[in-house]
Formats: structure tokens, sequence, C-alpha cells
């Protein structure tokens, strides 16, 4: 498998913890559906996993190890925090590393525009040894990332990618050239959260409470005529309304990342992601999330944690 011909990513930030799933999703899932989910994926080609050492409170990792046969990719994290002590990011990535029983991971994120400078040198020295074969960004804005690509680049080194949140519902790194940069610079782009934590999914009657479809319950209300629109450009396609979130990302040639945690979760990003919709569809389906006008926290969702 090829990095670069990857339409998907799997999103596990709901594996691991059964009280995180139960709070959060509203159902834990077993060690042996999430086995299948990834036996699901390797079959449907969708080899690549996003992780990072908080996911599912701490457990997911090792879980990754235990499941993802050699085959598969990992896309893994360094968390910065506001201050730096030299050797930080080495001392997180062979934990990680011991974690996935592997000597290397395909993609390693430098997660929040938290002391670039001296975290991307670590993670250039880590490139040359060859523990991390390619280098991205998570949640840096426009500028964070020109400097970014400066400091790699001072080392012969190439900026991979950025990861930050974008969704239907949630589109400002696109409208602030963000994405743009990207395309005019070959860096991927790849959107985190395009299910929107499931507000992007229509409730159903008999479905399980969690804190999230709490948040969301006046949110989803609102969402209906978007629903309604979605449902109609999903018809055309077979997809349904989630299907309609991912294909909106892939047709806009951005890479969507999707918390899957049961196989059918898988199925269904396959198909969409390998779904393209016309520009008249997509200028529809953004008329609709416009209208309904619902706030979200796009491009300064981790704000909070970046220094000043
Ligand atoms: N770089 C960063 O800072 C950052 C931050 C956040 C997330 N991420 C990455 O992005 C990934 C995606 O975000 P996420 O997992 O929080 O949320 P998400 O993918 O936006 O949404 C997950 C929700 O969608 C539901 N879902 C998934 N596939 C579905 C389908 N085909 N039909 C109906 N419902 C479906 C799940 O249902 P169930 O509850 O039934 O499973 C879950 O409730 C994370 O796992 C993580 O890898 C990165």
């Amino acid at each position: 498998m090829n990095i670069e011909h990857m339409k998907a990513v799997i999103g596990t930030n709901s594996w691991g913890s059964r009280l995180y799933g139960r709070l959060l999703r509203g159902s834990a899932v077993s060690e042996e559906t999430l086995r299948e989910t990834v036996g699901t994926a390797v079959k449907a080609d969708l080899l690549m996993f996003d992780t990072a050492q908080d996911y599912g409170l701490g457990k997911e990792q090792k879980l990754i190890g235990a499941l993802c046969p050699a085959e598969t990719m990992i896309s893994a994290k360094y968390t910065p925090g506001k201050r730096y002590q030299s050797g930080q990011v080495r001392r997180s990535l062979e934990m990680d590393l011991r974690d996935f029983g592997r000597d290397s991971v395909e993609v390693y994120w430098l997660h929040l525009p938290n002391c670039i400078e001296q975290n991307l040198t670590e993670m250039a020295a880590l490139y040359r040894e060859g523990k991390i074969r390619h280098i991205g960004i998570s949640n840096f804005d426009l500028n964070e990332c020109k400097a970014a690509q400066r400091i790699l680049s001072r080392s012969g080194i190439p900026l991979y990618g950025v990861q930050n949140h974008y969704s239907l519902l949630a589109r400002d790194w696109e409208q602030n050239g963000l994405t743009a940069w990207c395309r005019e610079n070959g860096v991927s782009f790849w959107a985190w959260a395009v299910l929107e934590e499931g507000m992007l999914v229509p409730p159903k009657r008999d479905e399980s409470r969690s804190v999230m479809k709490m948040i969301f319950r006046k949110k989803r209300e609102r969402l209906v005529p978007l629903y309604r629109k979605m449902k109609e450009i999903g018809a055309k396609h077979h997809l349904t309304i989630p299907q309609v979130a991912t294909a909106f990302v892939a047709s806009k040639g951005f890479l969507p990342i999707c918390g899957c945690r049961k196989p059918y979760q898988v199925t269904q990003l396959q198909a969409a992601a390998g779904t393209q919709l016309s520009a008249a569809e997509i200028a529809e389906l953004e008329q609709a999330a416009d209208a309904v006008q619902i706030k979200i926290l796009g491009a300064d969702m981790f704000r909070f944690a970046v220094k000043k």
C-alpha cells in the first residue's frame, strides 16, 4: 500500500476504554468487534489507522499493536505541552513504538503548534533515523504551516501533511486559504471528524444515550433540512447521510479520517470515499449546511492548548 494512493483513514479515538465508549458514544464495543473491524479494513484496502496516546483514555495504542497486522500503516502523534524539554519527542515516540511493536510509524504528527522549532527539529532527527517515514502537523494555522515547512526544508525534509478539523459544517480551513496552500505545496490535507463526532449522523428513535448525543441534541434538531438535502443527494449515489458527509470531504480532494469501530462503518467508509460528488452537488450541500447556521468550533478548537 502506498501512502499517496489512500482514499480514507480509520480514526480510532473511541477504541480502548469501555467507559469512554459508553460515556461519549453511548456504547462500548468488544475487542472481538474491533478485530473484525480491522479485518474488514484490510480487505477493503483501508490500511491507515490514526492514533494518539490519549485516545481511548490511553488504552487504544496497545490495541493497535495487538490487532493491526504488519501490512497496516500507523499514523501517530506527539502532543506537546506549552513547555519544551529536550528529548521529549524521542521519549514519546519510543513509548509509541513499544505499544505498536514496530520499528517505525508511517506518519508522525506534531499534534499542536507548541514549541514548533524544537519539536520539529527532534522529529527531523527521528525521520533521518528511519523511525518516522513522513512528518505532519496538526491543528496548525496557515502561518504556522509555513513556518513548519521552512524549518523542515532546512533539513531537506518535505512536510508531508496537515491534519485539521474539517467537515461539511466546519469549512474554515478552506475559507481562510489553508487547504489551497496545501494543494499548491503538494502537502496532503487530512480532515478529522468528518462526521462531527456523530452530529452528521441523524438520530434514531431507539439510539443509546451519550454525553455527545446530549450536547448535540438541539443542534441535530436544527440540522433536519441539511439531513434532507444529504438524503436526496445520497439517494443518487446509494449512500447514507453519514456517507454523504464523507463523500463530500473526499470529493474536495481531502483525506477523510472517520471514527470506525464496527465493520459496517469501514465498508461504508470505503464506498463513500470512493464516490465523487459533482460540483453542483457540492454547492447544494454547502448551501444547505450554511443555511442551518450551526456554529462549530472549527479552526479555534484547540487554541486554548497553544502557547501564546
Ligand atoms: N488531530 C486531531 O487533533 C484530532 C482530533 C480529533 C479526532 N482526530 C481523529 O479523527 C478521527 C475521527 O473523529 P471521531 O472519531 O471523533 O468522530 P467522527 O468520525 O466525526 O464520528 C464518529 C461517530 O460517527 C459514527 N459513525 C461512524 N461511521 C458511521 C457510519 N458509517 N454510519 C453511521 N454512523 C457512523 C460513530 O458511531 P458509533 O458511536 O456507533 O461508533 C461515532 O458516533 C478520530 O478517531 C481521530 O483519529 C484527530
